[in-house]
């Protein structure tokens, strides 16, 4: 069986004690425990936070880390470092650093190679620009993120990873993917891992999705049976909504 995610991506937002005060009022919140709830604070804040969520079930993530082991690498982070501090999960692949920083497919390819290799859980994201969508070809864009970024992977490996549908034209815009448009992706990709591997594999990886997910519009995502949980930005910064959200599995 796989487990349902709701992961908070704060992205770079939060002062210091605003940061310390949201994951303490999430952890003190009722939720339904069998949701692996996460938190993404900007990494500055990851080892006072990994003290405090240490004897909790709510998992700390990183947003980043880089493709290499070690060295000359001004600003950045690397997997041996993350595992060093007690956490868990890390973000590869997300559309804005994709965007911003052109992160291809064969760099994320290495990042996950990184984090495996460190026994960390990658979270991939994947997802289209609106265009790609417009054009008909969002089937083929996720496909090649998938296959580009992961299928180099053997069973046991994959199996570690969890993956995160974002439409890029859902992200921080209010426009949420329907229902149907989210799940007939979660689908494909899921049919993509079965295809590859086997449906045993397919049905163990957690698919979430991503993009102006709150707690509106978050049950009727997540009644779909290939959506996992999701991956959240901007709701994730207010405890109770973020508690909502995990509130809404039916
Ligand atoms: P959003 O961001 O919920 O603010 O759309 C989601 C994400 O970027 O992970």
């Amino acid at each position: 069986m796989r487990i349902k995610i709701v992961a908070g991506n704060w992205k770079m937002n939060k002062s210091h004690s605003e940061a310390i005060e949201l994951v303490q009022k999430i952890m003190a919140s009722d939720y339904d425990n069998s949701v692996q709830l996460i938190v993404f604070p900007p990494s500055i804040y990851a080892s006072e936070i990994a003290k405090i969520t240490s004897s909790s079930a709510t998992a700390l993530g990183i947003q980043n880390c880089s493709e290499y082991d070690s060295g000359a690498y001004t600003g950045q982070l690397s997997a041996s470092m993350i595992r060093s501090m007690n956490v868990k999960y890390v973000l590869v692949g997300h559309s804005e650093i994709r965007e911003y920083f052109n992160e291809q497919n064969k760099t994320l390819a290495s990042k996950i190679n990184q984090l495996i290799t460190n026994d960390l859980t990658p979270i991939y994201c994947c997802g289209e620009v609106l265009q790609e969508r417009e054009k008909g070809n969002h089937f083929n864009l996720v496909k090649s993120q998938i296959e580009e970024g992961l299928f180099h992977l053997d069973e046991n490996q994959i199996a570690k990873c969890v993956i995160a549908y974002e439409p890029v034209w859902a992200i921080g815009t209010g426009v949420t993917a329907s229902s149907s448009q989210a799940q007939e992706m979660h689908h494909f990709i899921r049919s993509l891992l079965a295809e590859k591997y086997s449906e045993n594999v397919a049905g163990s990886i957690s698919i979430l999705y991503g993009g102006s997910c709150n707690p509106e519009n978050s049950q009727e995502l997540f009644a779909n049976p290939d959506i996992d949980g999701g991956l959240i930005g901007g709701a994730s910064l207010n405890a109770v909504d973020f508690i909502a959200i995990a509130n809404s599995f039916s």
